[in-house]
């Protein structure tokens, strides 16, 4: 079976130029409808379609250079990998599908996270957007290749990174085709100044579970994921018109009900799996808590311990004083 976005590659890389150093910036993004399972593996090709918001400023700094002593190096936050590392090893893997199409060019990649990475902040999506954008531009393919090409491409990498490539609103489809053709992200094209993210740190350091190998557990062992590709279809296009409308009303509890049906199906895995702490239960029930006061604010919570609050400007006095920890973030806000 052939890969759309391996095709791909091959076509932009007979116009390669002679590699030289590229920066890019992708923002990380956080699902509002989440992508959780998918249909092949080896693509990443999810089950359901996926919507997101991208953070601004928090997301990867990644350059990709021609390497000056014929090896290949990856350094992370300046500290360089070795190459059997995971870490480096994936990028490297990611490289390759451009490599074998050109003199086997032995690469730099040097990128920093500006958030904590595997910790369900999707470092993981930031990262392989950044990585897919700094590799096209040392090959001299930015002309080549559109955002919407690359978003396909960066896919190979994470899925969710499909959804890192630009800022606002982005949405996932989930395609039907078994090559992944029309399986990539597009923005939604429209402006939401008031809208806020508010990130509640419970656990910054690394997850113990990926969310590759979590999200695979899940689909295989638990009862209740057959009912979640539905769902969370129907929950993407409900998610949409809301944020079309910006009634956002109607936005926050479709927001936190998808991933509370996450994380659900989760739970019911066999054994069980929940990235969620008892920490992350307290500040769910003091957001109800709030709720019950008045403050119109939702929760929304991914492969780690962390929750994210959606809300608009209005209420950020409040979440500020209930929650003195949270860390805003204006996504509206030109980077
Ligand atoms: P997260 O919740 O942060 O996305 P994951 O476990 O899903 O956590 O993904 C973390 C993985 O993403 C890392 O182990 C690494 O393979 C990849 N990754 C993270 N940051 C980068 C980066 N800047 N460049 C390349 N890959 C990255
Ligand atoms: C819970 O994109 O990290 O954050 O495609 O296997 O790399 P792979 O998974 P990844 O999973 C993200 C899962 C999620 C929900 C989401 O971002 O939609």
């Amino acid at each position: 079976m052939s890969d759309a976005a391996k095709q791909l590659i091959g076509t932009a890389m007979t116009s390669a130029s002679v590699p030289k150093p590229f920066a890019a910036y992708a923002p990380s993004n956080i699902a509002l409808s989440k992508y959780w399972g998918k249909r092949d593996h080896a693509r990443n090709l999810p089950l359901n379609s996926s919507l997101s918001i991208s953070l601004a400023d928090w997301g990867s700094h990644t350059q990709v250079s021609p390497s000056d002593d014929g090896q290949d190096h990856v350094t992370l936050g300046g500290k360089e990998l070795a190459l059997d590392t995971p870490f480096a090893a994936k990028a490297l893997r990611f490289a390759d599908l451009f490599r074998t199409h050109a003199a086997s060019a032995p690469l730099r990649i040097d990128t920093n996270n500006t958030i904590p990475t595997a910790a369900g902040l999707a470092s993981s999506a930031s990262g392989f957007a950044a990585l897919t954008r700094a590799i096209c531009g040392c090959f001299g393919l930015t002309e080549t290749l559109s955002e919407a090409q690359m978003s396909l491409i960066a896919r190979l990498g994470s899925g969710s990174a499909t959804r890192s490539f630009w800022h606002g609103f982005v949405r996932w489809d989930k395609g039907t085709r078994e090559d992944g053709a029309d399986s990539f992200a597009h923005p939604l094209d429209l402006n939401w100044p008031e809208f806020r993210i508010a990130i509640l740190p419970v656990d910054v350091g690394p997850k113990s579970q990926s969310s590759r190998d979590g999200m695979n557990h899940t689909v295989v062992t638990s009862p209740l994921f057959n009912s979640w590709p539905d769902q969370a279809e129907a929950d993407c296009a409900a998610i949409e018109s809301a944020i079309k409308e910006q009634d956002f009303e109607t936005l926050g509890p479709l927001v936190e009900a998808n991933a509370l049906a996450m994380h659900a199906t989760m739970q019911a895995a066999r054994p069980a799996l929940t990235y969620l702490t008892s920490e992350s239960w307290t500040l769910l029930e003091r957001l109800w808590r709030a709720r019950q006061d008045g403050l119109r604010a939702f929760a929304t919570m991914d492969a780690g311990a962390n929750i994210k609050l959606i809300f608009l400007k209005q209420a950020a006095t409040d979440v500020m004083e209930i929650f003195p920890q949270a860390q805003m973030i204006d996504p509206f806000s030109k980077p």
